[in-house]
């Protein structure tokens, strides 16, 4: 009887040496090595056709396994591509509404992770505004918990699409000038990736009001510039934010007009930076405030090359946390 081939034959898809990953859980980037972010970029990468977009093919790598989407925060772009993501690699997928749910009756989020796990669930994608509820989860339950950004703690998996794109672009991540604009302290993104970012060697710069850039953040290996024109000088991305009007408490910045006035990107802004400057943003965008719509749509815009690669990477992390469970016996209940 000859030994059945790997799956990786079966489908055409060449995939790299996944065995350096160990991890069953993706809560965050702070704590992922350069190693591992740069295998979850090469996964990916078998993921695209050459024209950049997405395989469409069923690849059967997690067939028999559940993912369910517990979010407890909006989303168009995370929850969507992380079921398509599962449903291209063969995965059922269920998507759990909070608001419709029995936690309106008092359920914890605990025991409702348990009923859903109860069912037979093997990764469990959370958002939730609360800083450390997939850390929470993950101690707890059974399934995979990969974080879907929780509050402005991280959302790794936009930081990792995110380097994906700059690497895409611009060929490599090391020696880039990548620029963080806007509200930086009510984001996960921007928290992502900055980690990811200084791991890989790019030199990142925040720039955004004084009130919105946390005085210590110098200490994670940024500079840190309150001046658009001075911040955007020769840079090779510039990643936008967007002004989190929900998660404001108080009066951080006058008004959106003045935000406009002295962070908004413009064409004529622009200029300074480098000629094939790369502007992307993770959405949504709140066009005419952090951005102007020539530049949201312009020639240097990757915003929606982002969302496409969104896909291909929530898949590489799919399989990279399947492998890792398979290698541990898990199955689901
Ligand atoms: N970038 C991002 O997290 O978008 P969604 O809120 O639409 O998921």
């Amino acid at each position: 009887m000859t030994a059945a081939a790997p799956a990786a034959e079966i489908c055409e898809v060449t995939l790299p040496d996944t065995r350096r990953w160990e991890r069953k859980h993706l809560l965050g980037l702070q704590d992922v090595s350069a190693e591992e972010i740069l295998l979850v970029l090469n996964v990916a990468q078998c993921f695209k056709t050459p024209n950049g977009a997405v395989r469409r093919d069923k690849l059967p790598f997690l067939k028999g396994k559940t993912l369910v989407n517990l979010f407890f925060e909006n989303s168009t772009r995370t929850r969507t591509s992380f079921e398509l993501a599962a449903k291209r690699l063969s995965a059922d997928v269920l998507n759990f509404t909070a608001s419709t749910s029995s936690m309106s009756k008092g359920e914890t989020i605990l025991d409702t992770a348990r009923v859903i796990e109860a069912m037979g669930s093997d990764f469990i994608v959370c958002r939730h505004s609360c800083p450390g509820t997939p850390d929470y989860l993950a101690a707890h339950v059974w399934s995979s918990v990969i974080n879907a950004g929780d509050g402005a703690h991280e959302h790794p998996t936009q930081g990792l699409l995110d380097m994906f794109t700059m690497r895409e672009h611009k060929g490599r991540l090391e020696d880039l000038k990548v620029v963080i604009l806007g509200d930086i302290l009510h984001s996960r993104v921007a928290r992502s990736n900055i980690w990811g970012l200084t791991k890989l060697g790019a030199h990142v710069v925040v720039c955004g009001p004084k009130t919105l850039i946390p005085p210590t953040l110098y200490r994670l290996g940024v500079e840190v510039c309150y001046h658009l024109d001075e911040a955007i000088k020769d840079a090779d991305v510039i990643n936008l934010l967007r002004i989190q009007l929900e998660r404001q408490q108080k009066n951080l910045f006058p008004s959106i007009r003045e935000y406009r006035h002295l962070y908004g990107l413009t064409d004529k802004r622009l200029g300074v930076a480098k000629p094939d400057v790369l502007i992307m943003h993770p959405g949504p965008v709140n066009r005419g405030v952090e951005i102007s719509d020539e530049v949201a749509d312009g020639p240097h815009s990757v915003i929606t090359r982002q969302v496409t690669n969104g896909v291909a990477i929530r898949m590489a992390v799919l399989y990279l946390l399947n492998q890792e469970r398979e290698r541990l016996g898990l199955r689901s209940q």
